[in-house]
């Protein structure tokens, strides 16, 4: 991992590659490692980045407070600090996802083309909400236990049946992940998931060719749901990938890599 300071962070992050930027922006509460199927087959022909998010993987947490804003301000601070400014590819899941909408509405200078992987343009709804800050004060109540208790509740979520036979070790390997994580940070932004902005009335603006990628089984982010983000956009293509769950990159990366591949082929010349 290199490292580099952006205002009150370190932030750790791997590039790879050269051509057109593209950023790999992960879910929570994971860190970079969740993209490695796809970081060195697309530094092949792109300069990939993959930076751990504030308070995340080997990044520091800093002062600011937390918000999906906030991590996108910290994404387009990193590209400054890597000196990359022309525009870039966004890629996220999840809440990497809800980052690219913020990334999108703020720093629109900044993004050529989107590829969402399972993830929602609505808000919380307000059970949601309590039940992610139910989540959040059981989680602190722990103490660093509490990070074991996130991954506990949140794996079985994460992946289809067909992959958690499949490919078991990913399974535990994410667990692993999510349990090694500062247990404050996922409280903390559990509070911010839950305050997140409502991006489905901003999803007619954005015209930049998008890829929207979805489990089939997504039990997060909901193949219909999804569609109904295609629908919204104007210039999106939908794919979704039989026999996955809310994962698609670590549990079916070949027809994920192969999806974004020929997506940014065929747009290479809006970016
Ligand atoms: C994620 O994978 O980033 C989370 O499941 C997002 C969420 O909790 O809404």
């Amino acid at each position: 991992m290199l490292r580099t300071r952006v205002k009150d962070i370190n932030v750790a992050y791997q590039i790879r590659g050269q051509g057109r930027p593209l950023l790999l922006v992960h879910g929570f509460p994971l860190d970079h490692s969740m993209w490695r199927f796809q970081f060195e087959i697309l530094a092949t022909e792109y300069q990939v980045i993959a930076p751990d998010l504030r308070g995340f993987g080997q990044t520091t947490r800093g002062t600011a407070p937390i918000s999906m804003k906030q991590f996108a301000e910290d994404l387009s601070d990193l590209l400054d600090a890597l000196a990359i400014f022309e525009p870039v590819t966004y890629c996220g899941l999840s809440m990497g996802g809800y980052i690219g909408w913020e990334f999108w509405k703020n720093f629109p200078e900044r993004i050529c083309r989107l590829i969402q992987c399972d993830t929602r343009s609505i808000g919380d709804t307000e059970l949601m909400a309590r039940g992610r800050r139910q989540m959040a004060s059981r989680i602190t109540a722990q103490g660093p236990n509490g990070s074991t208790l996130a991954a506990d509740n949140m794996v079985p979520k994460l992946f289809s049946e067909h992959s958690a036979q499949a490919v078991p070790e990913r399974v535990s390997q994410l667990h692993s992940i999510i349990a090694g994580s500062d247990y404050q940070m996922i409280a903390e932004t559990q509070y911010a998931l839950a305050r997140r902005a409502e991006a489905t009335h901003w999803l007619p603006d954005i015209n930049i060719p998008t890829l929207l990628i979805c489990g089939e089984h997504d039990a997060i982010s909901p193949a219909d749901e999804m569609q109904a983000i295609a629908t919204a956009m104007p210039n999106a293509t939908i794919e979704i990938i039989e026999n996955v769950g809310h994962m698609a990159p670590l549990e079916h990366p070949q027809a994920v890599n192969d999806l974004i591949r020929q997506f940014l082929k065929q747009t290479d010349s809006s970016c």
